[in-house]
Order: C-alpha cells, then sequence, then structure tokens
C-alpha cells in the first residue's frame, strides 16, 4: 500500500499554484493546438453544394470544390490533417460495396482535388465498405447476413491501394476485419507505397455514437442488424489492448481508439502499455452531445470543446479526430 506523508498544511497549499492566470499557465500539464486535431469532412458529389447534417448541428457535406476550400481553411488554422468520408450516390451503392474501388470515386476526386491545392495537408482516408454498400455494413455479407471476414479483407485491399494511387498520406481501415492491417502493409509496400502511413482503428467499440455520421454517409437507413461481430464489446478493455497488439504487429504506423471520451480508459492503458501513437475519434454522437448541452444552455461551448479535447491529451492521445477542430483551432488562434 502506498504510504502518505503527515498532513502538511499550510506549509503545502495546493490552491497556491492555482491563484493567478499566470501561474496556472505556467503549471499545466497538457496544452491543446490547433496541430493535435485531425478534422473529418464528409464529401458529396455536385458543385458548389452544401448539405447540413441535421443530426450534426454546425456539420455539412461539401461537394469536393468546397471540400477544397475548408481543406485551405484547416492549414491556415495549423490543423495538419484532414479525414475524409465520402457519400456515395446511391445508384453507385452494391451488395459488394464495388465503388470502393472505382479510382474516380468521389473519395479519390476528394483526395486528389485536395491535395493538388493544398499539398501540405494531409489526408487520412477511412477504409470500410459501409458507405459503398446497399446493406449498411462494413462487408461482404454471405447468405446468412454475417460480415465475411477474409473475403472482406482482399477487397479492402484494393480499396486501399486505391485511395493510396490518389495520394493518401495515412489508409485508416475503420472495419475492424482480422488480419487486415497486415495484408494492407503487405499490398502497399509491393506497390511502392512504402511511405503510406496506416493508422488502425484497433480499438473500435460497437457504439451507440454513431448515429449522426451514419446519417452523414447515408448509411443509418440502410443499415440491417448492428455491427456487433466485428466492432468491440463496450464491457471490454483488456481485449483491447490485444487488438492494438495485433495491429502493431502487423504493421500499424499508429493506432485509434473509438468512440473517444467514454473510452479515455483504454486510451490510457494503450498510451500505459505501448507508448506508441494513440489517437482517438471524438465520434458524432459526442459532438452532437456537447452541441445539445449548448444549445439548451447546459454548458458553455466554447469551454466544453475545450475541456473534452484537453481530457483526450491528459489521457495520453497524441492527437484527437474531432468535428469541433476548426472550433477549437479559432479559440486557440484567437
Ligand atoms: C465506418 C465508420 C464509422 C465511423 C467512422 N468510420 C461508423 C460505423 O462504424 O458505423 C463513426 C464516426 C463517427 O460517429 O463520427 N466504418
Amino acid at each position: 500500500m502506498p504510504t502518505f506523508p503527515a498532513p502538511a498544511y499550510p506549509a503545502i497549499r495546493m490552491r497556491r499554484t492555482r491563484a493567478s492566470a499566470w501561474s496556472r499557465a505556467l503549471h499545466a500539464e497538457h496544452r491543446l493546438s490547433p496541430a493535435d486535431f485531425i478534422w473529418p469532412l464528409f464529401i458529396t458529389a455536385g458543385k458548389q453544394t452544401q448539405e447540413p447534417i441535421a443530426s450534426l448541428p454546425g456539420v455539412s457535406r461539401w461537394s469536393v470544390d468546397l471540400a477544397v476550400a475548408r481543406a485551405k481553411d484547416a492549414a491556415s488554422a495549423g490543423i495538419p490533417c484532414l479525414a475524409l468520408f465520402p457519400n456515395t450516390e446511391a445508384d453507385r451503392r452494391s451488395d459488394d460495396g464495388a465503388e470502393a474501388l472505382n479510382p474516380d470515386n468521389l473519395m479519390c476526386q476528394a483526395i486528389r482535388a485536395i491535395k493538388d491545392a493544398v499539398p501540405d495537408i494531409g489526408l487520412l482516408t477511412d477504409v470500410a465498405l459501409d458507405p459503398y454498400t446497399v446493406h449498411g455494413q462494413d462487408g461482404l455479407l454471405d447468405e446468412a447476413g454475417y460480415v465475411v471476414n477474409d473475403a472482406t479483407v482482399d477487397v479492402l485491399i484494393g480499396q486501399s491501394l486505391n485511395q493510396a494511387a490518389a495520394g493518401a498520406d495515412i489508409i485508416a481501415p475503420s472495419d475492424m476485419m482480422d488480419g487486415r492491417i497486415g495484408a494492407i502493409r503487405e499490398a502497399l509496400e509491393a506497390e511502392g507505397h512504402a511511405n503510406v502511413q496506416i493508422m488502425a482503428y484497433a480499438a473500435k467499440y460497437a457504439s451507440a455514437f454513431y448515429g449522426p455520421f451514419r446519417d452523414a454517409v447515408g448509411s443509418r437507413g440502410l443499415l440491417k442488424g448492428d455491427k456487433k461481430n466485428y466492432q468491440m464489446d463496450p464491457a471490454n478493455g483488456a481485449e483491447a489492448l490485444r487488438e492494438v497488439a495485433l495491429d502493431l504487429a502487423e504493421g500499424a504506423d499508429s493506432v485509434m481508439v473509438k468512440p473517444g471520451l467514454p473510452y479515455l480508459d483504454i486510451v490510457a492503458r494503450v498510451k500505459d502499455a505501448f507508448d506508441v501513437p494513440v489517437f482517438a475519434y471524438q465520434v458524432s454522437g459526442e459532438y452532437a452531445m456537447i452541441e445539445a448541452a449548448a444549445a439548451v444552455g447546459a454548458g458553455d461551448r466554447d469551454a466544453l470543446i475545450l475541456e473534452t479535447l484537453t481530457a483526450f491529451k491528459r489521457a495520453g492521445c497524441t492527437g484527437v479526430l474531432t468535428y469541433h477542430a476548426m472550433d477549437a483551432a479559432r479559440l486557440l488562434n484567437g
């Protein structure tokens, strides 16, 4: 058992260093910066098109030309990286998600256009089939509706190579199939993409916080059943460490925990156990929760944003995927 020193009050007063703003600034253990953020952007077809997402107030889908403008905003705010998600047109969705392999799909168009106009911003691209399938699942289904692992991994390899060829910097598999990190790494090496990184959605939970995202990519209404036979059970922590260990062994450059706030214990355990770059995704439902709280006056919006994002840093995150990235960067840039 740890022992504690005898009470030393008044020699020790914990409030002393908190007494003024300069002293609080001096003693801060963690500091947020716009460089901590990855900003998710939703892409839609068309030109000069902005489509607000009702369940994600303040977040829109952007046509590729406007996504380029958002990328410029992000770069000038000091945000180093964007995460791209396409809302695939309905007639391009299929049982097998083949549109994911189309070199001219929305994702690839957005990658090329942004890389062309803003070459210095990083692009993280989601690998999973849900924005491309008519059933909203992340992989291929057998007759029983089960997402089959190995055949799905084969398609994910093709999807990753397609994104890398278009110019993606970080491939981010969010599908939770077994063995996909190693398979994708091997294919990237073989095809001349040695410097394309992989950020593994290593510990991704079957969460109720993804609802607004599924609206944003148009898969909510399509999704049959749930994703519990591939995404993790929220009851499990040790299992997340096994997932992370496997993804690192297979060649992941960084790992992600998702959702964020309810899973900061997992972030801390991963950081302690592996001390590798660990990111967390403050997901759509978390964003919506903060916006809803602010809208009814339950808390100050700016303060809620900065407090929650600081909590990610304190837990051990290298960076955070957050829909509040631009708001937070504006607050931090003053
Ligand atoms: C899809 C994917 C999801 C999110 C990121 N990639 C949704 C899901 O797994 O159903 C959720 C992100 C968010 O809620 O903001 N593979």
